[in-house]
């Protein structure tokens, strides 16, 4: 499988990747617009963000929100599990019409069971839906299979080692 490995220098450089797929995903950059086609029409694009713990998951949805266009700083959600933002009129850029919500889960605490009780096949079957997993692949076996993954590691000296799987 091809994959696209970025090292971030700092947190900052974490959440301007973030900020940069976002958008690519969002205003239909073609190789997202393809798969999101491939996903079909009823089903939310879906990413799951693994890896090491404190790798960055949390930061780079943080830059993931902005370029959402959303004011708010996603906190993470791991006593929350789940948070969903509205990507309506006043919290989207015009150029973002795909999508109505942002939700960002943290499945660190959790198993696919519970995702289920929280309405997860109802959230992942809405195309207006983009979802954020981080520990995705503690409840992979409920993601839609062609879910994009993100892998996150710790490099030396405070980077991060951050794969893209394409
Ligand atoms: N290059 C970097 N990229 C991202 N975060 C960095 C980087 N360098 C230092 N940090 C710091 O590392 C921490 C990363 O924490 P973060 O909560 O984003 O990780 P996480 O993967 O979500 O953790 P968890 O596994 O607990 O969910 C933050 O305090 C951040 O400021
Ligand atoms: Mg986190």
């Amino acid at each position: 499988m091809a994959s696209l490995e970025i090292i971030t220098k700092s947190d900052k450089e974490t959440k301007k990747l973030g900020e940069k797929l976002a958008k690519e995903i969002a205003i239909s950059h073609k190789p997202y617009a393809a798969r999101r086609k491939a996903y079909g029409l009823r089903r939310a694009f879906v990413i799951s963000l693994d890896g090491e713990l404190g790798a960055g998951k949390t930061t780079f949805t943080q830059g993931f929100a902005k370029g959402l266009g959303i004011k708010e700083t996603p906190k993470s959600p791991t006593f929350v599990i789940m948070r969903i933002y509205k990507l309506n009129k006043s919290n989207r850029s015009d150029k973002i019409v795909e999508f109505e919500n942002f939700i960002h889960i943290d499945a660190y605490r959790i198993t696919s069971k519970d995702l289920k009780s929280l309405g997860w096949n109802e959230l992942v079957s809405g195309q207006q839906n983009i979802i954020l997993i981080e520990w995705g692949d503690r409840v992979k076996n409920i993601l839609p299979k062609n879910a994009l993954r993100i892998i996150f590691k710790h490099g030396h000296s405070g980077s991060r080692l951050i794969k893209i799987m394409q």
